[in-house]
């Protein structure tokens, strides 16, 4: 089967990895694809978001299926784009419909979906223009810090978390006036819950699920988990914490609920979910949901799966999601992202990169912001590289991994070596 991949970041390395090794796959086609894709299949220069001109490639090069890597294009709604064209109704779309994307695309919507199914979350008012008197009065009634989220995508930087009462009623009135641009239109108010995260992904055809493995990600640019926050800088996989009682947890509260939500609401889902929970002491809670694996928890997940991925994909893709096994590596994972100097800020692009041809048994060097120009490997982004690697503890899978990073190099590159540190209490 010929299968087309959207996406070009280090997620969609991760899952080209693990979609070439089933024997199902002919062709691979990656849009737009990074300097690493173009080496596990073939690069096509489309935009994700550019569904006339997929739509006519799916047909031109006989792809049976399209799995979808980042939010965007289903946002904007490619699983309708395709089921709604008679000539590309037959090539399935790995990803949720428009409305089913909106439990990422709109954070309102999200909420007032777990409050009808009744997941647990943090206590919260949604708040527009005209109500911001009630959103101010909604503040008085919170304890510090406060939590406001602009409803729409923001590209990860829509949620601000303020110390000061006064400073959280400005900067209220600020994204109502349009500092996020319309993605603040509407803003959600939220209590704070104090706890540790993990990320857990949930495969679905729309009427079963599986579980995929859990992973922790590291969103600040410092050591200890300082500064500014990032797209992600590493992942740990398996979460120590996220043991089978929380897990069980997790499917009863919070996965159940939301695949018999959807469903009752007439929501077509047939793809990823990838719940953002915290853990408050021993209870789960979402945070988010997104419509797509994350980034890069991909990257120490796809390691984990031992299953036949297309297989797992093509269930999805036909309903019959139950019948497939899904077996995971008992190994931790590790991954470190590297970075160009200045990220998440501003940053050089271009810079040649050394030192890449590393993968083994135990280390897969996936590619992130990277490009081929003249032959030559160069950065093409903030996140350039994602190191990862298999482990019996977590630090022998994160010495591993920094191990390969040190001998990768490009001007400015940066990268974090603690990357699991917060997870050391909870090892037995
Ligand atoms: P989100 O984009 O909704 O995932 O929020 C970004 C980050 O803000 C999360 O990963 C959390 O670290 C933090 N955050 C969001 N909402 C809350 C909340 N209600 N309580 C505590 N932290 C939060
Ligand atoms: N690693 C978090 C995300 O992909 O949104």
């Amino acid at each position: 089967m010929n299968i087309l991949l959207t996406g070009s970041g280090g997620r969609e390395h991760a899952l080209a990895w693990k979609i070439t090794q089933s024997p199902s796959t002919d062709k691979l086609f990656i849009a737009p694809g990074n300097g690493g894709t173009g080496k596990v299949g073939i690069n096509v220069p489309i935009s994700a978001t550019d569904f006339p001109a997929l739509g006519k490639f799916c047909l031109e090069n006989q792809v049976k299926m399209v799995v979808v890597g980042p939010e965007a294009p289903l946002v904007e709604g490619i699983y309708d784009y395709f089921r709604d064209t008679p000539a590309l109704a037959e090539i399935p779309v790995v990803g949720p419909s428009k409305s089913g994307a909106r439990l990422e695309g709109s954070k309102d919507f999200a909420k007032a979906f777990m409050l009808r199914h009744n997941i647990p979350t943090a206590k919260y008012q949604s708040i527009t223009l005209s109500e911001i008197e009630k959103g101010r009065a909604f503040l008085e009634t919170l304890k510090p810090p406060y939590v406001l989220k602009a409803d729409g995508l923001a590209a990860g930087k829509g949620v601000l978390i303020i110390d000061d009462l006064e400073e959280a009623r400005t900067q209220l009135a600020a994204m109502l006036g349009g500092s996020f641009g319309e993605a603040g239109e509407t803003v959600v108010i939220e209590e704070f819950m104090s706890g540790i995260e993990c990320s857990v992904f949930v495969l679905t055809d729309g009427k079963s699920y599986k579980i995929l493995p859990e992973a922790k990600d590291y969103k600040r640019i410092g050591e200890g988990d300082k500064g500014p926050n990032t797209g992600g800088m590493g992942a740990v996989s398996p979460v120590p914490f996220a043991d089978e009682k929380f897990m069980q947890k997790v499917e009863q509260k919070i996965v159940i609920p939301t695949i018999e939500g959807l469903k009752q609401e007439n929501i077509d889902y047939k793809g990823f979910i990838f719940l953002g929970l915290i853990n408050c002491g021993g209870e789960p809670f979402v945070i988010e949901y997104n419509c797509r694996m994350g980034d890069p928890e991909t990257e120490a997940v796809m390691l984990r799966i031992k299953s036949d991925f297309v297989d797992l994909l093509q269930g999805v893709a036909d309903g019959t999601l139950s019948e497939k096994p899904l077996l995971a590596d008992e190994r931790y994972a590790a991954t470190v992202m590297l970075v160009s100097g200045g990220y998440p800020g501003d940053y050089a692009k271009g810079k040649e990169i050394t030192g890449v041809e590393q993968d083994s048994a135990q280390t897969t060097v996936f590619h992130a912001g990277t490009e081929i120009r003249d032959g030559k490997l160069l950065t093409a982004g903030g996140r350039v590289i994602a190191v990862s690697s298999y482990g019996g503890s977590i630090d022998e899978a994160l010495n591993r991994s920094l191990a390969a990073a040190e001998k990768i190099n490009f001007e400015g590159k940066y990268y974090r070596r603690d990357i699991g540190f917060d997870l050391k209490p909870y090892v037995d």
